[in-house]
Parts: C-alpha cells; sequence; structure tokens
C-alpha cells in the first residue's frame, strides 16, 4: 500500500515535449509577473497588514521577497525536469509520487480558488468607493460580508461601513440580508469570461500592467509630499517610546498573511518554460526580476502609507491606497478617484489568472483519475476545460456569501506557504540531472557549513536585538505573543535538524534556504489557522483515499 501512495507517473507518460515557440523574452515575463502579482495584495492587504505591524512591516516585505526568490528558483528547477508545462501538481506527480501531488494539489486549491475569495472582496471595496466617490451610493448591506458586518456590529467596532450595514440590513425569516454584490458579479464576469476562453491579448495585458506600474509611481511620487516623518516612529502602546515597530515583532509577523499575499501568483510564471527564449537564463532572470521589482514598490509603498496616515488609522480600510488621500487625510480628490479606477483594472488581471489557473489543474488532476471524469470536459465550441471553470467559479462564488476577508487571507497564505515548503523540500531530494543546453539548472551551492554557519549568525543577532525574546521562549499561552514564541521554538529545533542535515548530505543552499524562509513565514501563523487548515488537509486526505486512491490510472489493476 505505502509504495502504491507514492506512484509516479513516469516522465516519458507525460505528453511528448511540445511545439510551442519560444517567443517570450525577460520583459515578458516580468510583465506577466507583475500581471499575475500585483492585485489585492498591494491595494487591499496592505492595509491590514500596516495596521498590525506598524512601519516596521516592511522588514516583513523583505523577508518574504527573500522566501519567494529562493522558491522560484525552485519552481524553475521543477520546471526545466518535466517535459510539459504544468504546476506544482503535475512536478510532484512525477518526481515524489501521487500522494505528495495530490497534497500539493489540494494546497494549490487554497492559492487559487480561494485567493480569489480575498480578490473579489478587494475588487468590491475599490469598486463601491469608486462609485461613492462619484456619488453614486450602493447601501453598505449589499456590499458587506455578512460574517464581518455581524462581528463588527457584536465587537463595538469603529468600522461605520459594517455597523451601518448591519443596522440597516433587511431581515428575512430571522437573518439579516447582507451579501456583497460586487464580489459576486466580478465573480461571475470572470468565469463567463474563462468559460468562453476569451483569448488573452498580450499587447492589451502589457497595457494594464504598465498602467498599474505608473499609478502606484505616481502614488509614491505624490505621497511623498505629504509625508509626515514623526508618523514613522509612532508612540508604542507597551513601552510608551517612540519606534518603528509599535506593536513589537510579534506584530509585525502577524501581519504575514496579507503581506505574503502580496507574493502570491510568481508560482504562475513556471508554466511559461516551454515558451521562453533560451529558459536557462530567462526565466529565473524575469522571475528574479519581478520579485524584487514587486518587493521594491512594496517597501516604497509601505514607506509612503505609513509617513502620510498613522498607522492606527488602517483599522479595516480595505483600499488603502485610495484611502490616504481622501478628504481625513491629504485630501487629493483626483488622486482617489484614479487610483480607485485603476485599482479596479489592477485585481482584475490577477482575477484572471487564478481563475484560468485553477480549471487547468483540475483538468490535469482528472486526466490522472484523481478528479471525476467531468472535470475533463472540454466546451464542444469554445474549447475551454467548462465543468472544470463552473466548479470554480462555484467554489469562489459560494464562500463570498459566508466568509470574512481576514479569514480567507489567513486561509490562503497557510496553503500556499505550505505549498512552496513542499516544492523546496521536493527539490532538495530531487536526483541529480545532466546539464542540457537552453534548459534551467539550479546552481547547486554546497550548504554544509554555509547554512549551519547562517543559521548561528540569525540566532546570534535575534539575541542581541531580543535578548528577553529568548528568555521567554518556552512561556507559551494563548496570548499572541504565546503563540509566536512557540512556534519560533518549533522552527529552531527543525531548523538544527536541517544544519545536522546539510553538514551530512551536503544539500543544496538554494532550495534550502527556501524551505527555511518558508517555514519561518510559517511562525506568524496562529493556532486557529492551523486548525483550519488541519480540516482542510484531513478533508483533502479523505477524499484522495475514498476516490483518487481508487481511481487512479496508475492503479495496478488500470494498466
Ligand atoms: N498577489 C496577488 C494579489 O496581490 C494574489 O492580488
Amino acid at each position: 500500500m505505502v509504495n502504491q501512495l507514492f506512484r509516479k507517473k513516469s516522465f516519458d507518460s507525460n505528453t511528448a515535449r511540445s511545439e510551442l515557440a519560444r517567443v517570450l523574452g525577460v520583459r515578458d515575463i516580468l510583465l506577466f509577473g507583475i500581471a499575475a502579482i500585483i492585485g489585492a495584495g498591494s491595494f487591499s492587504s496592505l492595509g491590514e497588514a500596516i495596521f498590525k505591524g506598524g512601519p516596521g512591516v516592511i522588514l516583513l516585505y523583505v523577508i518574504c521577497g527573500f522566501a519567494c526568490t529562493f522558491t522560484a528558483l525552485c519552481y524553475a528547477e521543477f520546471a526545466s525536469r518535466i517535459p510539459e508545462a504544468g504546476s506544482a501538481y503535475t512536478y510532484a506527480y512525477a518526481s515524489f509520487g501521487e500522494l505528495i501531488a495530490w497534497i500539493i494539489g489540494w494546497a494549490i486549491i487554497m492559492e487559487y480558488s480561494f485567493g480569489n475569495i480575498y480578490v473579489s472582496f478587494s475588487w468590491s471595496d475599490y469598486f463601491t468607493s469608486f462609485l461613492s466617490r462619484l456619488n453614486i451610493h450602493i447601501p453598505y448591506f449589499l456590499t458587506s460580508s455578512y460574517v464581518e458586518a455581524k462581528n463588527a456590529f457584536l465587537s463595538g467596532s469603529e468600522n461605520t461601513k459594517l455597523v451601518n450595514a448591519w443596522n440597516t440590513a433587511p431581515t428575512v425569516m430571522g437573518i439579516k440580508c447582507i451579501l456583497d454584490i460586487p464580489a459576486l458579479m466580478i465573480n461571475i464576469l470572470i468565469t463567463w469570461i474563462c468559460y468562453i476562453g476569451i483569448k488573452e491579448s498580450k499587447n492589451f495585458n502589457n497595457w494594464l500592467v504598465l498602467l498599474k506600474v505608473m499609478v502606484i509611481i505616481l502614488i509614491i511620487i505624490i505621497g511623498v509630499f505629504y509625508i509626515k516623518p514623526e508618523n514613522w516612529t509612532p508612540i508604542s502602546p507597551e513601552t510608551q517610546r517612540p519606534t518603528f515597530f509599535p506593536n513589537g515583532f510579534s506584530g509585525v509577523m502577524s501581519a504575514i498573511s496579507g503581506v505574503f499575499f502580496a507574493y502570491i501568483g510568481f508560482d504562475a510564471l513556471s508554466v511559461l518554460s516551454e515558451e521562453t527564449k533560451n529558459p536557462q537564463k530567462t526565466l529565473p532572470k524575469g522571475m528574479i526580476l519581478t520579485l524584487v521589482l514587486c518587493t521594491v514598490i512594496y517597501i516604497m509603498l509601505t514607506l509612503v502609507l505609513t509617513g502620510v496616515v498613522s498607522y492606527k488609522k488602517f483599522e479595516g480600510v480595505g483600499d488603502p491606497l485610495a484611502f490616504i488621500f481622501d478628504t481625513s487625510n491629504a485630501n487629493i480628490a483626483w488622486m482617489e478617484i484614479l487610483v480607485s479606477f485603476i485599482a479596479i483594472v489592477a485585481i482584475t488581471t490577477v482575477l484572471l489568472v487564478f481563475q484560468m489557473g485553477q480549471p487547468r489543474i483540475w483538468y490535469s488532476m482528472s486526466k490522472d483519475g484523481l478528479m471525476p471524469k467531468k472535470f475533463q470536459t472540454i466546451h464542444p465550441k469554445y474549447k475551454t476545460p467548462s465543468f472544470s471553470t463552473l466548479m470554480t467559479g462555484a467554489l469562489v462564488g459560494v464562500p463570498i456569501l459566508f466568509t470574512s476577508k481576514s479569514f480567507i487571507l489567513d486561509f490562503t497564505s497557510i496553503g500556499t506557504i505550505f505549498a512552496f515548503v513542499l516544492v523546496c523540500a521536493g527539490v532538495l531530494v530531487l536526483p541529480k540531472k545532466e546539464k542540457k543546453k537552453g534548459e534551467f539548472a539550479l546552481p547547486y551551492i554546497n550548504s554544509k557549513f554555509l547554512f549551519p554557519s547562517l543559521f548561528l549568525l540569525g540566532v546570534i543577532g535575534f539575541y542581541l536585538l531580543e535578548k528577553n525574546f529568548f528568555y521567554t521562549l518556552l512561556y507559551w499561552d494563548d496570548s499572541k505573543e504565546g503563540e509566536f514564541r512557540m512556534s519560533i521554538f518549533f522552527y529552531l529545533l527543525i531548523n538544527l535538524f536541517l544544519c545536522t542535515l546539510a553538514f551530512v548530505k551536503n544539500l543544496s543552499f538554494i532550495p534550502l534556504m527556501g524551505l527555511s524562509s518558508c517555514l519561518y513565514l510559517l511562525t506568524g501563523m496562529s493556532h486557529e489557522n492551523w486548525k483550519w487548515f488541519g480540516l482542510w488537509f484531513a478533508i483533502g486526505l479523505v477524499i484522495y483515499f475514498l476516490y483518487g486512491y481508487r481511481h487512479s490510472k496508475l492503479r495496478p489493476e488500470a494498466k
């Protein structure tokens, strides 16, 4: 049975190397990357991240940038090994076998589909604020999430929009009618576009990307003139001293979901390997450039936002980039309108990338027998994976009715980081390959001494910065700090183990750093996040054993 769980799809059983033309250069990869990455994370979740971590959240953008760069290189390595374009699911199936592939496929649902729930909510935030700036007002109960409105009402929140939604909503059979109509509408529209398979026009896409980058640069340039430097060193509620980290380092780490979400999407680049000119050089160059550019953009945006407005004012703000220009802040009406409008466009490109990605993964899983046959249905006229596309639409649309943004953000981030951990760990155990011209090959750097030395330096550095933290490392309680200390304790233990492995097995440095840094990101997740993730994971395993395991094309009876 155990062998059967790790049955691998043979490399040769993939379709032969396709004849796609190699037309993409570094610039195309960069533009595609920005289309997939910059969206709700920078236009929306940045606000809540700033509220939690204060200006110091910049540090987290740097950490995430590093973690994602290492992971991106691992994706590139995977992509170069399998003779067919695909996702981490395809790569894992060929390299590590069915169970791991299934787990990755299951985690990707969290990235693509649940990610799009959050993106739809943010689209709605910008759409409604854009309309209200044009003096068109939709009642709050038709543009809010039920759960958020209820929680805001019960907790006596200062978020007037949500409390108002609860108070003004009509009641039918004892239930308040509160739903986010714009989020639902954009989901239906995107599902329809994916269903009929409108061909993406590269030029149109490139224009959208340029527009989005230009507006961000404009926000930074104009915002600079409104910065009040004292906003960067607010008074810490605990120590009553001015600091860059008003809620401490655990406050910064509690913003992990919002920050990491801004980076999600770069993995979509690896599927372009077959269409890239000289992928050995172009793909990693394009990926790293994309991530560096995004990191710089995020750092500058955070500096501007936290400089113009006090971090405390970002609580519950879903449209922070427009918010800094509203009447109570910098008060530049035309910027508010422009930013809201471009945000609507920017966020739509992300919705499209993800909503097209998910059905294609289900399609592959179904072809492998791990999902019902129906998921392979191709529309006779539009030639799109029609059933999978509709199912994706439903998976994104139905939860819009009964979830909240913050829950979805945490859920998406934890699942995606988990998939990245598996990808980096996977690359560590891949057998060595022959170098072939024109294919990407991850540079091998021996981590034998390097990784343990870096680990030691990191621990010493952290000790010097936060001596008290180490003395209290074993003091776990239900508080945020207690949870964070517990996670760090386990993180240190795992790293000691990785140091030993690096020393004994001469592991490759890049995937090892990817693994360690992604594991670090997981330390910011609360127990509540882990509980939900565990449940999702368990459901995935039950479905695999009840269905996938029995219907797999690789089961002995099927051969
Ligand atoms: N990184 C993508 C976004 O920010 C998911 O919308």
